[in-house]
Formats: structure tokens, sequence, C-alpha cells
């Protein structure tokens, strides 16, 4: 059985987020997401639209995640890939060769997935608002 994580806010879900989690799905057999919480999202200066209940139920909801973690630490990473037993994590290109994610690669393997182009949360808000 391989499993993957990912990490990630994942407000306001949408099509770069559900393929994201589609492509991770594929790697392995098992899909873990761990969600920043509301009040880790708050050290890291940013607030969700959808508070931290809200976005672990619509992934919940979603065919190709199999468990929904709290993220609610920076030094999680590691603990996490040694509780769940990880293979590989998964995170957006967006994210490639970040300190962060590079030094998970002495435990597991580390993908960095293409993003999904013209899609983002923030996008979303900007254009809602205009
Ligand atoms: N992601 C992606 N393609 C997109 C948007 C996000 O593949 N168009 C990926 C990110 O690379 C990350 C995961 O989805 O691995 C969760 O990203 P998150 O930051 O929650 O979503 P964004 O839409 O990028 O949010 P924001 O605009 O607030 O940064």
């Amino acid at each position: 059985m391989k499993r993957v994580i990912t990490y990630g806010t994942f407000d306001l879900l949408h099509f770069g987020h559900v393929r994201l989690l589609k492509r991770a799905k594929a790697l392995g057999d098992y899909l873990i997401v761990a969600i920043s919480t509301d009040e880790f999202n708050a050290i890291k200066g940013k607030k969700s639209y959808q508070n931290f209940v809200l976005r672990k139920k619509m992934l919940e909801a979603i065919r190709y995640v199999d468990l929904v973690i709290p993220e609610d630490k920076w030094e999680q990473k590691p603990e996490d890939i040694k509780k769940y037993k990880i293979d590989i994590v998964v995170m957006g290109s967006d994210w490639a060769g970040d300190v962060r994610f590079e030094l998970l690669k002495k435990y597991c393997h580390v993908k960095y997935l293409t993003r999904t182009a013209g899609v983002s949360t923030t996008r979303i808000k900007n254009d809602l608002r205009t």
C-alpha cells in the first residue's frame, strides 16, 4: 500500500485543487490531505474564507481523498511522514525547490506536480471583488 500526503489550505475549492488531488492519488493507494488550521493560517498571516471545519468537509467529499488531517505547526511534516508511513509527499509546482519540502527527501519521495494554469483561490477572490 503506497501512501501519499499533500499539504495546503484548499480554501474555495476549485478545479486546480481537484486536478492536483486526482494526480496525487494516482501516485499511490491512499491519499492524506493535511490542511492548515485557522490558527496556523493566522500565524502565516493568512485568513481563509471558509473555516477549517468546512474546508475539511469539502475535501472529505472528494473521491480521491482518504483522510484529512490538520496541519498546525511548521515542524509537523517529518512527524506526519513517520506517523502515517508516507511514501510520497506531493505538492504543486509553485512549491518546487522550497527548502521545507526539499528537506523531506531524506525521509521519503517528494514530487511536484504541474500547477493548473489560470485558477487559484486568490484569483477567485479578486475576480469576485471586481
Ligand atoms: N494548486 C494547483 N493548481 C492551482 C492551484 C493550486 O495545483 N491552480 C495546488 C497547489 O500547488 C497546492 C494545492 O493545490 O499544492 C493547494 O493549494 P492552495 O494554496 O490551497 O490553493 P491556491 O488556489 O494556490 O490558493 P492561494 O491563491 O490562496 O495561494
